[in-house]
């Protein structure tokens, strides 16, 4: 049994496997699940929604705050909700992928949602998703993973989930999100302080939670 009050940070590349790993984990423990990218892609959805430039950062620094946001955290159906519509398809369209890393660089943004994702998190009993979890939402986390794969492979299970999209235009979209995720001056993406680097590129999704809920379970 996991103790109510834990944390699993699991932070990563686009692509990666983070959600399908984080849910399964959660289903499996009876924990919470909470999607920090989906916020980020619902803010950066309503900044396109209502013309905001996303490339003017003081335009979408500005606009950080309008939105109202619900995050659903129920493994099994995640839902996120802005201004009460529910975005969940929305924010996986080519517009917001391409958009996204712009705006999730203004910090104005970051400041907001990491205060939403440390209310979310609570008391704890949550695996929690993202580039910056480990590091900078929630460094006490019991657990961290650094979740990684090669490019060709991430891109392919995109192309997948995207019902067969372009291969080669996949993995340059997922490689231009990286490259601002982990080059942008607030909290880049990188492995925080104690995390557990896992490479699932030759890993199947049932190798990677198993891992990952045994490393849950050795450290509660
Ligand atoms: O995990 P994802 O691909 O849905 O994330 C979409 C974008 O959101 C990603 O390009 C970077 C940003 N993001 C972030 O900056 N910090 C997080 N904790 C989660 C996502």
């Amino acid at each position: 049994n996991v103790p109510e009050n834990v944390v699993v940070a699991v932070d990563g590349t686009s692509g990666s496997g983070k959600s399908s790993t984080c849910r399964a984990v959660a289903d499996r423990l009876g924990m919470r699940y909470l999607d920090t990218g989906a916020q980020y892609r619902a803010i950066t959805w309503w900044m396109l929604r209502n013309g905001i430039d996303v490339h003017d950062a003081d335009a979408v620094a500005a606009h950080a705050e309008a939105p109202v946001l619900v995050s659903g955290t129920d493994p099994l159906a995640p839902t996120i909700t802005v201004d009460g519509d529910d975005v969940s398809v929305q924010i996986r369209s080519d517009e917001v992928n391409a958009a996204v890393s712009p705006v999730s660089a203004v910090p104005a943004v970051r400041a907001r949602l990491v205060a939403l994702q440390r209310t979310l998190i609570g008391d704890g009993g949550i695996v929690v998703e993202g580039r910056d979890i480990g590091s900078v939402v929630w460094p006490d986390a019991q657990l961290k993973v650094y979740l990684t794969a090669d490019p060709s492979a991430r891109a392919a299970r995109r192309a997948l989930e995207n019902g067969g999209a372009d291969l080669s235009a996949t993995q340059e979209s997922l490689l231009a999100r990286d490259k601002i995720d982990s080059g942008r001056a607030v909290a880049p993406l990188t492995m925080a302080d104690g995390a557990i680097h896992v490479d699932s590129t030759e890993l199947s999704l049932e190798e990677v939670v198993d891992l990952v809920v045994g490393l849950v379970m050795e450290r509660v």
